[in-house]
């Protein structure tokens, strides 16, 4: 699949932390350090084209020209599993803003129903979405939308992994947005999970899918 908005990532750290994250062996308490370590690297490739503006500096030796970032930076997680994306971004970026969406996927019908949001005004700012699974595109899309009606006009999202579908309908619903990626899975299966994928991103990251194994009391 071929599309200038569709970047998925080159840089063999993120194969590296993502080849952990698939894996059934890695714990809720791993499952969290990789995630921040790979939303850092896709974080900055996402941001990578960002204009800046020059400012003066003095060094110990003399005057020169620096820069700074041109554009304000607001991070918009998807709850819940977005929430293991944000101390990456608000770490690099320390002067963020930071809105929410509240979304939860119907298992039965895919459909995400919203619960949540609250984002400051986007006008003028680079928005960066961040949510790790882009399985059907439905709650993306949806979180898209609410992101333009409230002032976006420069919009990504960075995603851990994105199946085909969800990138052909994000990418069709909203004709500006930008994916970053460590990985083009390769589809879905019958309940919507993402394949070879690494299972539900949020029940691994806060440990939720080990009640009721004996492994936690
Ligand atoms: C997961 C994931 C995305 C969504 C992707 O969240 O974090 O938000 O599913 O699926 P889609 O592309 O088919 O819409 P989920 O709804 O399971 O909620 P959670 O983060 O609270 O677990
Ligand atoms: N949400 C997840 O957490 N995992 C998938 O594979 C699809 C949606």
């Amino acid at each position: 699949m071929q599309n200038s908005r569709l970047h998925v990532s080159t840089h063999p750290l993120s194969g590296h932390f993502l080849t952990d994250l698939r894996s059934t062996s890695t714990t809720p308490e791993r499952y969290r350090v990789l995630t921040h370590r790979l939303t850092s690297v896709l974080a900055l490739e996402a941001t990578a084209g960002m204009d800046v503006r020059d400012v003066p500096v003095t060094t110990p030796l003399q005057e020169t020209t620096g820069h700074y970032l041109a554009q304000p930076i607001v991070a918009v997680p998807i709850l819940r599993a977005g929430l293991g994306m944000l101390d990456a971004i608000t770490e690099l970026f320390p002067a963020v803003s930071v809105g929410y969406i509240g979304l939860e996927r119907n298992e039965e019908t895919l459909q995400p129903t919203e619960y949540y949001f609250k984002a400051p005004a986007l006008d003028g700012a680079h928005v960066l979405m961040i949510d790790p699974m882009l399985a059907t595109g439905g709650s993306a899309a949806v979180a898209a939308k609410l992101l333009r009606n409230q002032g976006a006009a420069t919009l990504s999202l960075i995603c851990v992994i994105a199946a085909p579908e969800g990138v052909d309908k994000l990418l069709s619903a909203d004709d500006g947005i930008e994916i970053y990626t460590a990985s083009l899975d390769d589809g879905l299966n019958e309940r919507g999970y993402i394949l070879p994928g690494l299972g539900d991103y949020g029940d691994r990251l806060f440990g939720t899918e080990l009640i009721g194994t004996g492994l936690v009391s």
